[in-house]
């Protein structure tokens, strides 16, 4: 059986808890596709031009802890803009989507470009300043040093970079179902999700 769940949604609105929740409860596999990104990212702040780091990315890549800082996130939203950047990922998301036994992709792209034809799609939302106060917990719980204003102006950053490229824009598919979880928390989220999901899947 191939059944693809689509997450896309701004930083820090909940899709990645979300994702790999809803990937352990059906026993699906699960794909961060802005790990992709952000190992190009990490890449290009070594030196390295962006298309190439795309084209020959690896596992290894993808493993390196030191991807999820502020730092290589704005990296990530940077090399995202380029359209040969895109192109060379799309394979790679595609196989993994289709992978027998049932696949969450989340990222910005996936319900609109990647997998269209997914059968669930959700877009995962909520105020920048909501996601801002998480993402601060979350980085200063690591020991990073930062400040709310500093966060916020990131988070901001990111958003408007990732909705006005030109090349799959992080925009909700028209047939996606939106979960804000500005005013929601985890378990409220997850069970909407759950829900969605059990809707469209197949009867055994
Ligand atoms: O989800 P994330 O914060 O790890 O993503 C980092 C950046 O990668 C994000 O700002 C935009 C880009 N990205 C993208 O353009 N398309 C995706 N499917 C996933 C991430």
């Amino acid at each position: 059986m191939t059944f693809t769940v689509a997450i896309d949604g701004p930083a820090a609105a909940g899709k990645g808890t979300i994702s790999k929740a809803v990937a352990a409860h059906f026993g699906f596999a699960h794909l961060d596709t802005g790990l992709l990104y952000r190992a190009v990212g990490r890449r290009t702040l070594e030196g390295e031009a962006a298309e190439t780091a795309a084209r020959d990315l690896r596992t290894e890549d993808l493993e390196r802890d030191d991807l999820r800082t502020a730092q290589v996130a704005q990296a990530a939203s940077k090399v995202a803009v380029i359209a040969e950047v895109r192109a060379a990922l799309v394979d790679f998301q595609r196989a993994f989507a289709r992978r027998a036994g049932g696949a969450v992709l989340d990222g910005r792209d996936i319900g609109t470009v990647i997998c269209p034809e997914a059968e669930v799609k959700l877009f995962v939302t909520a105020s920048a300043e909501v996601r801002a106060e998480r993402r601060y917990l979350e980085l200063t719980a690591k020991g990073q040093d930062t400040t709310r204003a500093a966060v916020l102006a990131d988070v901001r950053e990111r958003d408007a970079r990732d909705a006005d490229r030109a090349t799959a824009p992080m925009k909700p598919a028209e047939d996606a179902v939106l979960l804000d979880t500005s005013t929601m928390d985890i378990p409220t989220a997850l069970a909407a999700a759950i829900a969605e999901i059990e809707r469209k899947m197949p009867a055994k």
